[in-house]
């Protein structure tokens, strides 16, 4: 064979291999050790994983990992997996460890981040919950367990966040994000445990994850445009919902979000848009649930424009978030609550365009009747309707 080829052969080879396989930079590398505080190694090790000039995988491997506090910041020099086979487990409140603040595992300003492998991300939340969470300001204050802070073209596979002190996941700032195969897990009376939120994001996907928690499954913040929700089994817990919208100055648009094949399973509710009376302007338009089964859940198709949990509002202003372009199609099971469509729309901007198009859902319960109800809109209906569709808007 000549050199020549010999020579391409070889080039071709380098080129395969620096694209194939990752720089590893284990943990234990630098004094991570099972049971005992690793926080300095992971971050050592992450720094170190983030300077490398080519692709590099940091590697935690099986066994429980105690870490107070991470930011794993970026930028990095190149693509990075952050592998997560073992457990990295958060300090309880009230231990010496426990740093309060909103943040437990960060991901800051990542761009080509997969995160990977079979582990657990553990907030030890049950510390946490116990003291009471009336406020959001003392629910806020929690730590978050993963935060995902301007991170671009990157994908979460695989791992689980168990327990979280508040949310599991916050989204901020992202695009070109995907979930896959993701999990979320905690006690359905765990306060303030939404499952996955997104705000301020662009390009997000959610795909064939499981999240079963005491809050939102998935909650689609402002400023929030083209999400994608697939596949994803959420209970217990509070649904999926976009918003709550309206409670702040300046929060951007919602923009294109689109719920498919989702399956809820005993949850509070089902599909939801909320958003405060008495409210900063908005608009959430554009947004597409199809294809959802629901079992025993509560309030299985729910747009609330008087979304106001403690009471604490001024119902007799009306929401200033304009809503359009929203369709519901195919979604049947069974609802836990006889008022099975409830759509309260603004008296100030009434819901513009909404379409419910084959809603079947029956009663959970031993046979009771299921009604409908629409305030200040006036649904487009077709095929199955059952509830009837509401005619009046009163
Ligand atoms: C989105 O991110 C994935 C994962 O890194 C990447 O493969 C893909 O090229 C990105 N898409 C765009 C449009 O940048
Ligand atoms: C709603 O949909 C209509 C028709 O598809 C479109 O013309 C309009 O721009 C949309 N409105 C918003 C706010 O997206």
């Amino acid at each position: 064979m000549s050199l020549k080829l010999n020579v391409i052969a070889l080039a071709l080879l380098v080129l395969f291999a620096s694209h194939a396989n990752a720089q590893v930079f284990d943990v234990t590398a630098n004094g991570a050790r099972p049971n005992a505080d690793s926080t300095q190694a992971l971050l050592a090790t992450w720094k170190q994983a983030c300077a490398s000039p080519t692709r590099s995988k940091v590697v935690v491997p099986k066994g429980i990992f105690m870490i107070t506090k991470a930011i794993l910041q970026g930028p990095c020099k190149a693509p990075i997996e952050f592998n997560l086979q073992g457990t990295l487990q958060a300090p309880p409140v009230g231990s010496g460890n426990f740093k309060g603040g909103d943040t437990w595992i960060a991901f800051d300003n990542v761009n080509f981040l997969t995160v990977s492998g079979f582990g657990v991300f553990d907030g030890q939340g049950s510390s946490a919950w116990g003291q009471k969470c009336d406020h959001t300001e003392l629910c806020g204050s929690r730590p978050i367990n993963i935060r995902f802070d301007f991170v671009t073209n990157s994908i979460v596979q695989d791992v689980t966040s168990r327990d979280s002190k508040q949310f599991h996941v916050n989204v901020l700032g992202g695009r070109n994000v995907t979930f896959h195969n993701f999990k979320a897990i905690a006690p359905g009376n765990s306060p303030n445990t939404d499952g996955i939120h997104i705000g301020r994001s662009t390009d997000v996907k959610i795909l064939n994850s499981n999240i079963q928690t005491g809050d939102d499954c998935v909650s689609i913040g402002d400023g929030s445009k083209q999400i994608t929700v697939t596949k994803v089994t959420c209970g217990p817990g509070h649904g999926i919902s976009i918003g709550s919208l309206g409670k702040y100055p300046n929060e951007q648009p919602v923009q294109g979000i689109f719920v498919t094949g989702c399956t809820l399973i005993n949850t509070q509710n089902g599909v939801r848009i909320k958003t405060w009376p008495n409210s900063y302007p908005g608009t959430a338009s554009d947004i597409h649930f199809e294809d959802i089964v629901m079992e025993n859940v509560g309030n299985p198709v729910l747009i609330d424009q008087e979304y106001c949990p403690r009471n604490e509002c001024n119902l007799k202003v009306p929401s200033k978030v304009k809503l359009s372009n929203i369709s519901f199609k195919s979604i049947r099971g069974t609802t836990s609550t006889p008022l099975a469509v409830n759509l309260v729309c603004s008296q100030a901007f009434p819901c513009q365009n909404v379409i419910l198009q084959d809603i079947n859902l029956r009663s959970s319960g031993s046979g009771g009747q299921v009604t409908s109800h629409c305030k200040n809109v006036k649904p487009t209906v077709s095929g199955t309707q059952i509830p009837a569709p509401c005619l009046t808007t009163g």
